[in-house]
């Protein structure tokens, strides 16, 4: 039996072992990770993260081949294949930092694996990393003497949250970079054949380590940009009474463009974008080529832009002042279907409306938790309501931040009937009926879209 083992139990090393555990039930995939409370979680109906369909995969596998252990060593020294699934978050200090990726805790994983392997084995860059970092950890993991051999595949995940199971049950594509040296490609056989246990072969892309590395950093910049671009867009909509919604139609409707990410919002938030664009940037500064790294660092700073227009939107539209108004928040996480508030835009907004002297209430479905750490230094002065209609009450304005379906379906006349008059409501994910709001009363706000107001 094929043993694997994969370092790190977050977002991703969870859900990606679950998918290969269930698809693969001849292959023992055991996760492990440092945080007790974590791993005991995956083990329970009540899992670490919040993500749809995610626990009927960790059932069907949970204790047959699917196995979560503090047990780091142990889980290292059985398998012949290792995932690393750390986080790589953006450096808060030293050089690079605000920009470069911290590699503190891959690496920590890299001496792990060469303190205690006694076999040969794959090493799999599930974590996205920097161009070229796995010349650095083979470095490490071949330094001093040892007879152990290691070889590095670089397999970055293309998932999303909150679509993650259909993500890795059907995705467009599974990336593997390996060496051009005959134990390269013999590695790298070996994780393809796994995952073409149900995935279509031609979907099974091979590249060089190298390649396979920024590809990875690209598709995020790329995505990220189309974000940025519809945003920038959705200010000159505002100015111009075009309509973002007709524009990005229109435009989508072309193939070399296409439909996706063209949906303008409050600002990209989620763990990913901002923080694997700003790594871009520093790849580029260190190898001295400061036009395009300047040219992505451009779409972090739309997106900030974008943020802040929407507050001095409410600002500017609630005659000028919020001190003291009650603001109902509608979703906190970064996006549906995740409880994950990482990098989310209701954060900047939020800190920013607080600073306005607004009174907040923060609600959302499955962030709440999230939500309350995310904003320590407010903790005291926001009131957390987890049903969105008893936090819209008494207040003066409903800001939707995040695209829960569930928020179409509330009962509006409810809501305006018990709130201040007037009252406002800004859609920062153009998601609700702004007709049908507009005409039972509300002040209605969206992004890259006329207004539509009573008030002369
Ligand atoms: P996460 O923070 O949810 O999980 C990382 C886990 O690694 C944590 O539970 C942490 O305790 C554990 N860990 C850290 N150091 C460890 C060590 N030395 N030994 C054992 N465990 C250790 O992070 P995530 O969102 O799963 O992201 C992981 C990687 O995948 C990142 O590089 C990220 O950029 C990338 N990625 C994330 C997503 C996403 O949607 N979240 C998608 C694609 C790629
Ligand atoms: C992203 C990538 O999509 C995924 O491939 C990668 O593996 C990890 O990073 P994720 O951050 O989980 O995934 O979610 P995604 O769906 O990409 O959304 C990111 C942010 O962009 C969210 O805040 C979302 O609301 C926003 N977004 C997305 C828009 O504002 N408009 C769009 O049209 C699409």
């Amino acid at each position: 039996m094929t043993k694997i083992c994969c370092i790190g139990a977050g977002y991703v090393g969870g859900p990606t072992m679950a998918m290969i555990a269930k698809q693969c039930p001849d292959v023992q995939v055991t996760v492990v990770d440092i945080n007790e409370k974590r791993i005991a979680a995956w083990q329970t109906d009540d899992l670490p993260i919040y993500e749809p369909g995610l626990d009927e995969v960790v059932k069907e596998a949970l204790g047959r081949n699917l196995f979560f252990s503090t047990d780091v060593d142990q889980g290292i020294r059985d398998a012949e294949i290792v995932f690393v699934s750390v986080n790589t978050p953006t450096k808060t200090f030293g050089a690079g930092a605000g920009c470069a990726s911290d590699l503190q805790y891959w690496e920590l994983c890299a001496r792990r694996i060469k303190e205690v392997s006694t076999s040969d084995k794959i090493i799999v860059e599930k974590s996205t990393l920097p161009v070229r970092t796995a010349e650095a950890m083979e470095r490490v993991l071949h330094s001093g003497q040892t007879d152990v051999h290691f070889e590095v595949l670089s397999n970055p995940e293309f998932l999303a949250e909150g679509t993650a199971i259909a993500d890795l049950e059907n995705p467009d594509r599974v990336l593997i970079g390996g060496h051009e040296t005959p134990s390269g490609q013999k590695a790298l056989q070996t994780l393809v054949d796994i995952y073409a246990t149900w995935i279509p072969r031609e979907r099974i892309l091979t590249a060089n380590v190298w390649s396979a590395e920024l590809s990875k950093l690209t598709a995020n910049a790329f995505l990220a940009q189309r974000v940025s671009s519809i945003n920038a867009i959705s200010a000159l909509c505002e100015a111009t009474e075009a309509d973002i919604g007709e524009v990005a139609h229109a435009i989508g409707t072309d193939s070399r463009i296409g439909p996706k990410f063209l949906k303008a919002s409050i600002g990209f938030g989620g763990s990913c974008f901002k923080k694997d664009i700003l790594n871009l940037v520093y790849l580029c500064e260190s190898y001295g080529l400061q036009a395009p790294a300047d040219y992505w660092r451009q779409v972090v700073a739309m997106n900030e832009y974008q943020e802040s227009r929407f507050v001095k939107t409410m600002l500017h539209s609630m005659f000028n002042t919020i001190a003291g108004k009650r603001i109902a928040i509608f979703g906190f996480a970064f996006k549906a279907d995740t409880g994950d508030t990482r990098e989310s835009p209701a954060i900047k907004v939020c800190r920013e409306l607080a600073a306005e002297h607004a009174t907040l209430v923060v609600s959302d479905p499955q962030a709440m938790e999230h939500a309350k750490l995310e904003m320590p230094e407010l903790a005291d002065e926001i009131e957390f309501e987890v049903d969105p209609c008893k936090a819209a009450e008494g207040a003066h304005a409903v800001a939707v931040l995040t695209d829960w379906k569930q928020y179409k379906e509330l009962d509006y006349q409810r809501i305006f009937d018990s709130m201040q008059k007037p009252a406002f409501l800004f859609d920062g994910r153009n998601m609700l009926d702004h007709q049908a709001l507009f005409d039972i009363g509300f002040e209605v706000y969206s992004i890259g879209k006329g207004k539509k107001t009573h008030l002369k």
